[in-house]
């Protein structure tokens, strides 16, 4: 833009020289009427850039000569919390929160039994205690399980959890996502997609060649996210009401 002005007043400056070298007095007057209307013509100029560059920069963000650069900052943020499989770090849960999931587990686990009419009411909570008790009979320590809370680097701040695991079956490693949660309000922003990815590079670095899980026909959200991914549905359970 500096540029651009130096360059007006260069021009100015020479058609100025040669309207007055060649009309003397009435080249002065014609002088100032050029300067007075290129002016004009350099301040609307110079308006109109201004507002293509703010508008390019993003003028939705109110106030100060930074906004273009709060804009960029947003954007990018933006982009790497839909695509960055790094955006989030797996760290292993404490015995206390590894319990605190466990509860979390067993209550939904229950009502979502419950719900399906698998259940009833009144044995729901023992049920999954039981289950439980059969898959991470160790608890935290059960061989060939994890469970994670899904950290956001960007802030520190916990998003999620997920709890996986790998075993040998029939001579090939079994990567499982057993369970996997994000906190409602930070849906949709690919918290998910990034511990998906990191768990994938995980499953290939144990050797495995596909990763596995199960997802009830009723959660489309959830099977949105792995149709998204790849996931291909391998089993199908099936059930209807008798009379
Ligand atoms: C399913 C769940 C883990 C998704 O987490 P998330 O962090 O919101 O997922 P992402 O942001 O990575 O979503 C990626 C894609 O999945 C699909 N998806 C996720 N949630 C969706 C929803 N509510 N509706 C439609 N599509 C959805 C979309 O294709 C989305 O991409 P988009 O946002 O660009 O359209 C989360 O909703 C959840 O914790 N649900 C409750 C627990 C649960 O059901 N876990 C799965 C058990 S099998």
């Amino acid at each position: 833009m500096e540029l651009n002005v130096a360059l007006f007043v260069v021009v100015m400056a020479v058609v100025s020289a040669l309207c007055i070298s060649i009309f003397g007095r009435i080249g002065v007057g014609l002088a100032v009427l050029f300067w007075f209307v290129g002016l004009i013509g350099l301040a609307f100029s110079l308006a109109w850039v201004h507002r293509a560059v703010t508008e390019f920069q993003g003028s939705p963000f109110p106030g100060g000569s930074n906004s273009g650069a709060r804009w960029d900052g947003a954007l990018s943020r933006h982009k790497s919390e839909k695509h960055d499989s790094n955006m989030v770090r797996l760290v292993p849960m404490s015995e206390v929160e590894f319990r605190e999931s466990f509860e979390r587990t067993i209550v939904r686990r229950a009502a979502d039994s419950v719900h399906r009419g698998v259940w009833s009411k009144e044995k729901a909570t023992e049920a999954a205690r039981s289950e439980m008790a059969v898959f991470i009979p160790q608890g935290r320590d059960s061989p060939g399980h994890r469970f994670v809370k899904v950290i956001d680097e960007s802030n520190g701040k916990q998003v999620g959890e997920a709890w996986f695991s790998a075993r040998d079956e029939g001579g090939k490693v079994r990567f499982w996502v057993d369970w996997l949660w994000t906190d409602p309000p930070q849906r949709r922003r690919g918290y998910a997609t990034a511990v998906l990815q990191q768990l994938s590079r995980e499953a290939a670095k144990l050797g495995a060649d596909r990763m596995g899980l199960f997802v009830f026909a009723d959660n489309p959200h959830a099977i949105a996210l792995y149709t998204k991914l790849g996931f291909v549905s391998m089993v199908m359970g099936m059930s209807k009401p008798v009379q």
